[in-house]
């Protein structure tokens, strides 16, 4: 009898992340390593402005035919780790994450800038990063959006609340300071993507959870 199986393991479905040009680029790409190496596919969609935050911050330019790639080294990964990797220009709102008809397990916008959250939560879909963050609402997937901005104004107070009504979670990078991991920028850093691969429903290591840790826990 015909069988339909494939020996081939199927893929999973993409993960779509957006890097704007807010301050914190360095979440973005530590974000990517993790998905790639819990063997993930990453739909990464960056905005104009985030090419040169990017440049100011960590001094890596992402340039050249093969973008993929170059993150992909920059992140010191092997090089056939690019294959888990798809970049799409900010205008390419002809690409799949600007369709729900194309599948995927959600999307993270990290770090999002006040732009790009004004654009999101007042559904204004001239670019990939919020036309797919819009379809990811539409279709009630998840939507994570990492704002990144000190102080927040009424506005972007505003915007923060409409995108959580409608289903998005706020992830601030906040610090934090209650366990042992906290104590440098690389803990603070790996707390905020733990934080996101939880929301993504991964399993991972990146941060001790309350409980886990040998220190005796505070009297409360
Ligand atoms: C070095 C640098 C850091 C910036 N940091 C932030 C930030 O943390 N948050 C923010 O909302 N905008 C920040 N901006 C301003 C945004 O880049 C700017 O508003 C841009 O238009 C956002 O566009 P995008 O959302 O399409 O990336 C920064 C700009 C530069 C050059």
């Amino acid at each position: 009898m015909f069988s339909p199986q494939s020996t081939d393991a199927p893929k999973p479905k993409p993960v779509v992340v957006g890097i704007t040009g807010a301050s914190g680029s360095v979440l973005g790409f530590r974000l990517i390593e993790e998905l790639i190496l819990l063997d993930q596919v990453v739909e990464l969609v960056m905005t104009e402005k985030s090419y040169q935050v990017i440049f100011e911050e960590t001094g890596f330019k992402v340039s050249g035919q093969d973008k993929a790639l170059r993150i992909i080294q920059h992140l010191n990964l092997p090089e056939s780790r690019a294959q888990q990797l798809q970049v799409f220009e900010n205008n390419r709102l002809d690409a799949p994450p600007s369709s729900g008809t194309h599948m995927t397990q959600g999307m993270v916008v990290i770090p999002c800038s006040m732009g790009t959250l004004g654009r999101i939560a007042n559904g204004i879909t001239d670019t990939l990063v919020a036309r797919a963050a819009d379809v990811t609402l539409k279709e009630h997937r998840k939507l994570i959006v990492v704002p990144r901005e000190s102080p927040f104004n009424q506005i972007h107070l505003r915007n923060l609340t409409t995108l959580a009504q409608c289903g998005a979670v706020i992830l601030p990078p906040m610090l934090s300071f209650y366990l042992p991991d906290f104590g440098t920028i690389e803990g603070q850093i790996n707390y905020t993507i733990g934080k996101v691969l939880d929301q993504l429903g991964f399993t991972h290591n990146l941060y001790t959870r309350w409980g886990q840790h040998t220190e005796s826990a505070p009297a409360r």
